[in-house]
């Protein structure tokens, strides 16, 4: 019998942090005795034809600030048509076998499986079937329940940021409107703090329902304060004012989403006569060195993937509960998308700016905290000023007193 292995796969779309999980499994497994393999091209991978390499210390050096992913890695193919384990498409179980089978004849003890919504659902199809698995959540769309981070999403952010830093001094430069298009598919987390970070005036996201009205009407109180210029964050899976995602059907995987901000440009345009520029940020989001905090999430993601393995927790999936570091069962991952609240902190701090998600006219935002009568009031802190006297009163009595 063979030495005692882990197996990994990337699956899925790619984002800055792969590198950073695969150095990590090797790392820790090394130091628990077993090695590694990785499989190459998800699951394509691991089954007819059987893909892999061995991972060591010396080629897997060096990767950890490396964007993309040294194993490859695809959202099409024989295992992509399961989507969700809402819309469960059962894995053809001939494929299911033949994956046990390379599993059990690489004396493999778990796979490491890195992936998002789709991938993960098929992770839990194979621990159905019996194939030892772990998950990871990757995505830089953040949209995995049971995580309250899933690594790539801060370099995501990160660079949707830049990007509106930049438009930023054009805009300001040339008293222009501009419109930029994020990822994020049918969860709004990477527009809304994109927006937030890089002073965004309107953002526009999947879960809150807005109008061309509302952003004109942003974008002209805006001028009559002076400020002839906007930029108006579109995620690329909001749904127009009528109804309806911007994209294009695929056959066996998901939707491309993608157009929405040239259809927003277009009519800002067409109503307020002003010079409207769109940009679309697209792959960029994906690609490059993962930031700080995706290298430590990842790094910390692998070694506890690896902890599960050899505690036997088979079919979990890791998660960060900040600060922790955790795991839940995989089928509480998928079943699931996690979307912005329409009061979550992140979406009230805005409103708080007077950022537009185009729900209201500018002066009618529903700014307003869940529970204002919460937030002390300057009454508040004089009756805390007089409690304190007191206290301080009879204090210096009783020690007066001694
Ligand atoms: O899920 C990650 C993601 O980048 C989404 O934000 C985006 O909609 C999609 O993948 C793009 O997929 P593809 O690379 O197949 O065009």
């Amino acid at each position: 019998m063979s030495h005692k292995r882990i197996g990994i796969l990337t699956s899925g779309g790619d984002c800055p942090g792969l590198n950073a999980v695969i150095r990590g499994v090797v790392k820790a497994s090394s130091q628990l005795g077993y090695d590694c393999v990785g499989f190459l091209k998800g699951y394509e991978g691991l089954y007819d034809p059987v893909r892999y390499i061995t991972l060591t210390h010396k080629n897997t050096s060096g990767i950890l600030n490396q964007g993309g992913t040294i194993l490859g890695s695809t959202n099409k193919g024989r295992f992509a048509a399961t989507v969700g384990v809402a819309d469960r498409v059962e894995i053809d179980p001939e494929l299911l076998a033949g994956v046990k089978h390379t599993i059990d004849q690489l004396n493999i003890a778990g796979l490491v499986c890195i992936g998002g919504d789709g991938s993960l659902a098929v992770a839990q199809q194979f621990h159905e079937y019996g194939i030892p698995v772990v998950g990871v959540p990757k995505t830089i769309d953040n949209d995995l329940s049971a995580t309250a981070f899933t690594f790539g999403f801060d370099s995501a952010v990160e660079c949707a940021t830049n990007a509106l830093d930049r438009l930023h001094t054009t805009a300001a430069s040339h008293e222009r409107i501009m419109v930029i298009e994020l990822m994020g598919r049918h969860a709004g987390w990477i527009a809304l703090h994109a927006g937030i970070a890089g002073g965004g005036d309107v953002i526009l996201l999947p879960e809150i329902g807005w109008t061309y009205e509302n952003v004109c009407h942003k974008i002209l109180d805006r001028e009559s304060h002076g400020k002839r210029f906007s930029l108006v964050v579109v995620a690329e899976g909001a749904e127009l004012p009528d109804g309806g995602l911007v994209g294009e059907e695929q056959s066996g995987a998901q939707a491309k989403l993608g157009g929405i901000g040239q259809i927003v440009a277009a009519e800002i345009e067409r109503r307020l006569h002003r010079e409207v520029r769109v940009s679309v940020l697209g792959h960029l989001q994906r690609g490059g060195a993962p930031t700080t905090f995706d290298r430590v999430l990842a790094t910390q993601y692998g070694a506890h993937a690896v902890r599960l393995i050899v505690q036997g927790r088979l079919g979990e999936m890791v998660c960060y509960h900040p600060p922790e570091i955790e795991s839940v069962p995989i089928i509480k991952a998928v079943n699931k998308l996690r979307t912005v609240e329409h009061h979550g902190s992140a979406v009230q701090a805005a409103r708080a700016l007077g950022i537009s998600f185009g729900d209201c006219p500018a002066d009618e935002s529903p700014f307003a905290w869940n529970d204002i009568s919460d937030v002390a009031t300057s009454d508040d802190i004089e009756i805390d000023a007089e409690f304190t006297l007191d206290i301080a009163e009879a204090a210096a009595e009783e020690a007066l007193a001694e």
